[in-house]
């Protein structure tokens, strides 16, 4: 259902830029929800470096504004509060245990590939900008950045 119409589209809002607040006023807030466009991001504040991804989780719309952060397979991970999805805050790729049919091998982390839309976020003189993704097609955060995702939202 959610790849039909928008699979070779540009993302909404592509390449929009939008000033999102002081740098020090994010630092602190460590995670801050912003809408850039017409898409809900949070940007997040983390060991000295800036993400933003789509707020709402690609598996069913969790917010991950109060996602736990680990470091999996030595990539940072948002943990979504709601079914304990990871995903890379670099790149948006959900992540998974695999446990292979050889009980002998231990499990082992995989990707899905890219799930959750990340942005770029950059700094200007103390102001930070997020600019949202230009990658095309669907990625399946999107979905929750619809009409029809965001009506699911309201009544979840
Ligand atoms: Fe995020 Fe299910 S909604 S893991």
């Amino acid at each position: 259902r959610r790849s039909a119409t928008m699979s070779e589209k540009e993302p909404a809002d592509s390449g929009k830029s939008c000033l999102v607040g002081k740098k020090e006023n994010l630092i602190e807030a460590k995670r801050t929800s912003v809408t850039v466009g017409d898409r809900v991001v949070v940007v997040i504040y983390h060991q000295g470096v800036f993400y933003a991804m789509d707020q709402h989780c690609y598996h069913a719309g969790g917010s991950l504004l109060n996602g736990d952060i680990e470091e999996i397979d030595n990539r940072l991970c948002i943990v979504c509060p709601k079914h304990k999805y990871k995903i890379s805050m670099a790149e948006g790729e959900g992540l998974y245990i695999s446990n292979p049919k050889d009980k002998d091998q231990p499990p082992c982390w995989k990707s899905k590939g890219i799930k959750q839309r990340v942005h770029k976020v950059t700094e200007v003189d103390g102001d930070i900008y997020v600019t949202l993704s230009e990658t095309p097609g669907w990625i399946d955060s999107d979905y929750y950045q619809s009409e029809q995702g965001r009506m699911d939202l309201k009544l979840a």
